[in-house]
């Protein structure tokens, strides 16, 4: 951290954010104290998550480490509320320990860049080899995911924080600022707005790496039969250190294929590349975006409207969750590495696929993929990534809150435009 640097960027915010500026506490502003840039010491009104609340039963308990997802708590069928994301009951956890990256928000970049270097403008930029010799959501410290982040604002049904990540963190070049606001809207809807400006040149893909259980966090149930539906035909096929080769996969008579609802375990003992972990933890192109997806979907023109991406449905609590976003890709993670040595809420001991990521971001390896919808957000421009969930537990014009999920698939895949039998070929041309 480079300490000129920072008094500049210190300076800045004193003039742009609001004079009430809230460290953590719940909904009082304090006597304007200085804002710390993000990446401040915890205390204990640090630690404690802002609840926000609606009046149907929705609970959003949001910590400022990580701007994390702490509690998710959704009305099940019968009315009965139960927290839906895997976490930790006490938040020092999410600071000392960010694997499994529970709940919070990833980046500078989000996924995996190859070698863990890449090159800017003709200058190479080496980061942290925390994966198998490539960057895995952001590798060196410091972590957005385990860094305290200023709470700007709150109410009983938003929250905006935000974070510094100063020159050369974690080894990227410039000084990015971060807002995260976390909204609960009356339609049940949780809403997150990821915005970023920075002031050289850098690459950035935020991720929300919330792992969420529809049965419940902690019902004992796998997500394995959660009905799963994706609106993207094309996966980023990848090689043994999980790094996409550039090319697409359609997902057509594949396990990959959730253009139609299926449950999620129906093939997924099919998924066994790359090894050892058998399961999805892979990059579908959302929105039939395809071979000419850069050219549809770089930072500079990736848009604000959010387009359903994805519905999972869980038939046990009769929960759906529909996930909206503007970005071009989705990384489908279905908690392959959970073993039951990581132990959560409540003394539960979380199993294999006893909970699901679904990353909305920039496709992976992005910065050594040209073809790929690119990374690279430039000063004077805003990132912008909207993650929307939205809960329900019977879809609009079911009979019965048991209805099939596929009896929406009609509607989807007229939705998903997709060219989904285009020729297989193992490249963009
Ligand atoms: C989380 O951040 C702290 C600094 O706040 C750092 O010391 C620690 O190593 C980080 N944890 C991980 C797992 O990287
Ligand atoms: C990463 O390094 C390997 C081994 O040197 C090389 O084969 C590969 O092309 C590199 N990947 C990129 C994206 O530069
Ligand atoms: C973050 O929010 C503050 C205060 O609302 C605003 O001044 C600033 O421009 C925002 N930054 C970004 C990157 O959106
Ligand atoms: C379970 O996962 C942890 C963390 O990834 C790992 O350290 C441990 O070796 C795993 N245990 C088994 C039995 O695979």
């Amino acid at each position: 951290m480079k300490k000129g640097c920072l008094c500049a960027i210190m300076a800045l915010a004193v003039l742009t954010m609001p004079a009430a500026i809230v460290q953590g506490a719940r909904s009082e502003p304090a006597p304007a104290p200085a804002p710390s840039g993000g990446n401040g010491a915890s205390s204990a009104a640090q630690v404690t998550p802002i609840i926000l609340t609606t009046s149907s039963g929705l609970q959003a308990h949001i910590l400022p480490i990580g701007a994390t997802i702490q509690r998710l708590i959704v009305p099940n069928q019968d009315g009965i509320a139960e927290d839906v994301v895997l976490g930790y009951d006490d938040p020092k956890i999410y600071q000392d320990n960010n694997s499994p990256y529970f709940g919070g928000i990833v980046g500078r970049v989000a996924n995996r860049i190859a070698n863990a270097t890449f090159t800017l403008d003709g200058k190479i930029y080496n980061l942290g080899a925390n994966d198998r010799g490539n960057t895995l959501h952001g590798g060196f410290n410091p972590l957005f995911e385990n860094s305290t982040w200023d709470v700007l604002e709150s109410s009983t049904n938003h929250v905006k924080l935000h974070f510094t990540s100063p020159e050369g963190a974690q080894g990227f070049p410039g000084s990015v600022s971060v807002n995260a606001t976390y909204t609960l809207t009356k339609d049940d809807q949780l809403q997150l707005v990821m915005e970023a400006t920075a002031d050289k040149a850098t690459p950035i893909n935020l991720a929300q790496h919330s792992y969420f259980n529809l049965n419940g966090e902690a019902s004992g149930l796998d997500v394995l039969n959660h009905d799963l539906y994706i609106n993207g035909d094309y996966i980023t096929p990848v090689n043994f250190d999980q790094i996409p080769t550039g090319g697409l996969i359609p997902v057509n008579n594949t396990p990959f294929d959730f253009t139609t609802p299926r449950p999620i375990g129906s093939r997924i003992k099919q998924v066994t590349f790359p090894p050892p972990y058998v399961g999805y933890d892979h990059n579908w192109a959302l929105f039939g975006l395809g071979w000419d997806a850069a050219s549809k979907a770089h930072l500079g023109a990736i848009s604000n409207d959010v387009k359903l991406a994805v519905t999972l449905y869980s038939p046990v609590s009769g929960r759906y969750m529909d996930l909206s976003t503007n970005m071009p890709g989705l990384q489908f993670y279905s908690g392959n590495n959970l073993n039951g040595s990581v132990v959560g809420k409540g003394a539960y001991a979380y199993p294999v696929y006893g909970g699901m990521a679904l990353e909305t971001q920039v496709w992976p390896d992005a910065e050594h993929e040209p073809k790929f919808p690119q990374s690279i957000l430039q000063p004077g421009q805003t990132y912008v990534h909207k993650w929307f969930l939205r809960f329900y537990t019977k879809p609009a014009g079911a009979a019965s809150a048991h209805a099939p999920a596929s009896s929406g698939a009609a509607v989807r895949s007229a939705m998903a435009p997709g060219p989904a039998n285009q020729v297989h070929t193992a490249s963009i041309p």
